[in-house]
């Protein structure tokens, strides 16, 4: 398959980086962490990641912006342009051993994003999108699922820790939804559940309170698989307030309805 030189930058990075994790992801599921305890590792292991990434995007494109989780944000000499980079967005499944977690690279360019790559290194699937140029997984088109009926749909959801956000307006959504959709799952890296959606393996995802190296290429793989893609008021201000529904048109506009409601019950 014939990818731009920018994507190429950007997958290549991801497998680089991509290297250290399953490395460190084989001595967590063998259980040789180190003494300090599995979280100092997972962290050590993030922070290795995300150097690596750094490096490899910097090095291509010198003069580009970076916003990481782990090194936060370094300006560039390009105004333009910033890559956003989770080195390892499914930190929790990643401590125990479940091969369910992501890099994940976007490129913005003046608060667009034009790219994306989220790729989960434990199965070797590595999504990919540019802006008007479809979405892939591996060499596969991807286009979200078609389903209508919110009773026939799979949607992914967040459990978040008590200390992270409106608990209680979060507990009404998922009763809401859990009353009206075929079935809810929680499997814990936002990028990829981004990316399922836009495989059409879920028909929806909604969470609250995300990063924007979270959802950055997430958002871009859902747009061009056809899908839409909005905070949970329906506007364009995910990235900023890190609240995002993304589905099929059907579902979404449903299950937006569905959401507002229950935050007003
Ligand atoms: C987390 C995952 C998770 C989401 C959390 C994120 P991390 O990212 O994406 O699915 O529910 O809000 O913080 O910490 O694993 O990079
Ligand atoms: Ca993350
Ligand atoms: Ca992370």
């Amino acid at each position: 398959m014939l990818r731009s030189a920018l994507l190429n930058v950007m997958i290549k990075a991801a497998r680089k980086a991509a290297r250290t994790l399953k490395r460190d992801f084989g001595e967590v599921e063998h259980l040789q962490v180190s003494l300090k305890g599995p979280a100092d590792f997972v962290s050590a292991a993030d922070r290795r990641a995300e150097e690596i990434l750094r490096e490899e995007l910097m090095q291509a494109r010198p003069g580009y912006g970076f916003l990481g989780e782990e090194g936060g944000e370094r300006e560039g000499s390009d105004k333009t342009h910033r890559w956003i980079v989770d080195p390892l967005d499914g930190t929790m499944n990643f401590l125990h051993g479940m091969p369910h977690f992501a890099i994940s690279i976007a490129l913005e360019r003046e608060g667009t994003i034009v790219a994306g790559v989220v790729y989960n290194p434990a199965n070797d699937e590595l999504f990919t999108a540019e802006r008007g140029k479809g979405a892939f997984v591996n060499d596969q088109r991807l286009r979200v699922a078609a389903r209508k009926r919110l009773a026939d749909a799979v949607v992914a959801c967040a459990l978040p820790h008590p200390s992270r956000g409106d608990v209680a307006r979060i507990r009404k959504e998922h009763a809401a939804a859990q009353d009206r959709v075929a079935g809810l799952r929680r499997f814990g890296a936002a990028s990829l559940d981004l990316a399922w959606v836009a495989a059409g393996r879920f028909d929806a995802y909604w969470e609250r309170g995300l990063s924007p190296w979270d959802i950055a290429a997430g958002i871009i793989l859902v747009r061009e698989a056809g899908g839409f893609i909005t905070d949970l008021e329906g506007g364009e201000t995910m990235l900023a307030t890190g609240d995002i529904l993304a589905g099929n048109e059907h579902i979404h506009s449903q299950l937006l309805g569905l959401l507002k409601d229950a935050g007003q019950a």
